[in-house]
């Protein structure tokens, strides 16, 4: 492995995809969305119909699936299905119900850690998902498992909601957290954990921009590394393109 990698775990709501955003942004680092890579997949398997709730189907599906994706440090990553841009097409909330059958599936986890491991094997990278510090890139030269109660992620999610005009309550809104955690803990393949050797954030009570300082300092003082002058627009251009892509149900 050249260069750094670092990791970013968690449950969803955490505030992982904005952090990681600014985080690669801050240190010049290509930026891999692991999430959507799973999020593709699943678009592709609904596209052709496959009962989701058989695993064979699913993984004689995936068999062959172009996908690749593009890394940037600035901006989201771009994914493609063939030559097709799905980036914004999976954000949607039948994708994220769906999710879960398909990141369940032993060939699909297979598939989307090769390729994670060969796009890691050029460094410089944060990533961010799941099982990445555990799994993926057990020998990462910074984990950090960022967690924040169910209890906050609802709160947060529901007023994003509230903001888009959805009429849901703050007690369905924290079933639906916690459905979540249940079935990424549970995971038995790259189910959510932390790695023996991550870093803990509580992000609770703190901005994204507090949480990706803390991340950068200690990538400075671990891993020597320099940061880059960024002006405040292109840090606040990053935060609002994070937000703009959760999903019409305020998932990422
Ligand atoms: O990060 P995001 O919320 O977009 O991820 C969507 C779903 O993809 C997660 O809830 C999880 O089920 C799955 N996932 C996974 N492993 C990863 C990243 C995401 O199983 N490394």
């Amino acid at each position: 492995m050249s260069g750094n990698i670092i990791t970013i775990d968690g449950p969803s709501g955490a505030g992982k995809s904005t952090i990681a955003r600014l985080v690669a942004l801050r240190l010049g680092l290509r930026y891999l969305d692991t999430g959507a890579m799973y999020r593709a997949l699943t678009l592709h398997c609904m596209r052709a119909a496959v009962h989701l709730d058989n695993p064979k189907e699913i993984a004689d599906c995936i068999k062959d699936v172009k996908l690749s994706v593009k890394l940037k440090h600035e901006g989201p990553m771009l994914v493609f299905l063939e030559e097709e841009d799905v980036t914004d097409k999976i954000r949607t909330q039948e994708v994220t119900r769906n999710i879960h059958y398909v990141a369940d599936v032993m060939e699909v986890r297979n598939f989307l850690v090769d390729m994670q491991r060969k796009i890691g094997e050029a460094g410089n990278l944060v990533t961010e998902g799941r099982d990445q510090g555990t799994l993926v890139f057990p020998n990462a030269s910074l984990k950090i498992y960022m967690f924040a109660t169910p209890e906050v992620r609802a709160r947060r999610r529901h007023t994003e909601l509230m903001q888009r005009g959805a009429e849901t309550s703050y007690e369905e809104v924290l079933e639906d957290v916690s459905k979540r955690d249940y079935l990424d803990m549970g995971r038995e393949l790259g189910g959510l954990k932390k790695a023996l050797d991550a870093v803990e954030l509580d992000t609770s009570e703190l901005s994204p921009e507090q949480v990706a300082e803390s991340i950068v300092k200690l990538a400075k003082s671990r891993l020597k590394m320099q940061t880059r002058k960024i002006d405040k627009n292109a840090l606040e251009a990053a935060r609002r393109q994070a937000e703009a892509q959760k999903d019409d149900s305020g998932e990422k």
